[in-house]
């Protein structure tokens, strides 16, 4: 059963720190045989450093087009999108990928790892990338951080569906980002698992001060975030109590 809420509201936040990450008017549509889909209607938002922010919505909602979009993975079809002072919409692939490179982090769904890696290697390959030093410690220290001391020379294939999201975690945070974007990081993990993972998450969020964009449509995660918005009809919502 749902509520609908008032209206649609800006997502800003009160102090006056630079944002991390902000967006003015997003609106993405995607037209195709003949009809155009609405997807994103007018989305404002800010993030601070360190903040953390969730975005949930029901399945097909947009939450996935929203963060690609926020990431610069995509381009919108209308509105600006500033990270780290940045308009994405003035650098090109190149510029937003080396943006992306050096100060924000991903965690996604289906982990992403590499197959043909060790979970030390698929930490330390993005380092390596960067030109990171300490690339080796670092990783190593990051796989430490999140249980999986005994497990750097296992492949993919060999670990648990959490073990492999703690590597991606790993990854993530290894990089010391200013930024992570995390999509459904628990969706794929039983309850036991998916509740350590949201627990090493913030935790990790809370130590590095790194800002954080979830998008999920897991009540309870989102409600651990600093701030809550639901997406729905296209527009940002103070959630209600009940779900959509
Ligand atoms: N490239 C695309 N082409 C056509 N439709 C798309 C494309 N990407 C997403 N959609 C549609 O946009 C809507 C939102 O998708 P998505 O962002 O994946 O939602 P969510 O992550 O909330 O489940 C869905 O109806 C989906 O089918
Ligand atoms: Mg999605």
């Amino acid at each position: 059963m749902s509520q609908a809420s008032a209206s649609s509201i800006p997502a800003t936040s009160p102090d006056h720190h630079p944002d991390i990450l902000a967006c003015h008017q997003l609106e993405h549509h995607i037209t195709g045989s003949g009809h155009t889909l609405s997807i994103l209607k007018g989305i404002d938002l800010q993030l601070k450093p360190g903040e953390s922010l969730a975005i949930s919505g029901a399945s097909g909602s947009g939450k996935t087009t929203l963060l690609g979009l926020l990431a610069g993975l995509d381009i919108a079809t209308g509105g600006d999108i500033q990270m780290f002072g940045q308009a994405l919409a003035k650098l090109d692939e190149e510029g937003r990928a080396a943006l992306r490179r050096q100060r924000v982090g991903f965690v996604f769904q289906s982990f992403q790892l590499l197959p043909t890696l060790t979970a030390l290697d698929n930490v330390l390959l993005p380092l390596q990338l960067t030109g990171v030093s300490e690339a080796k410690q670092k990783s190593i220290a990051a796989l430490h951080s999140v249980g999986l001391a005994e497990r750097l020379n296992h492949y993919p294939s060999q670990l648990s569906g959490g073990e492999q999201q703690r590597v991606a975690l790993a990854r993530a945070f290894a990089g010391e980002p200013a930024l992570l974007f995390a999509d459904e990081p628990t969706g794929n993990l039983d309850h036991a698992s998916g509740r350590h993972i949201a627990d090493l998450l913030f935790d990790m969020n809370a130590r590095c001060d790194t800002a954080l964009l979830l998008v999920t449509h897991d009540l309870n995660m989102a409600e651990r975030c600093q701030r809550h918005l639901r997406l729905r009809d296209g527009r940002l919502h103070h959630p209600v109590q009940q779900a959509d």
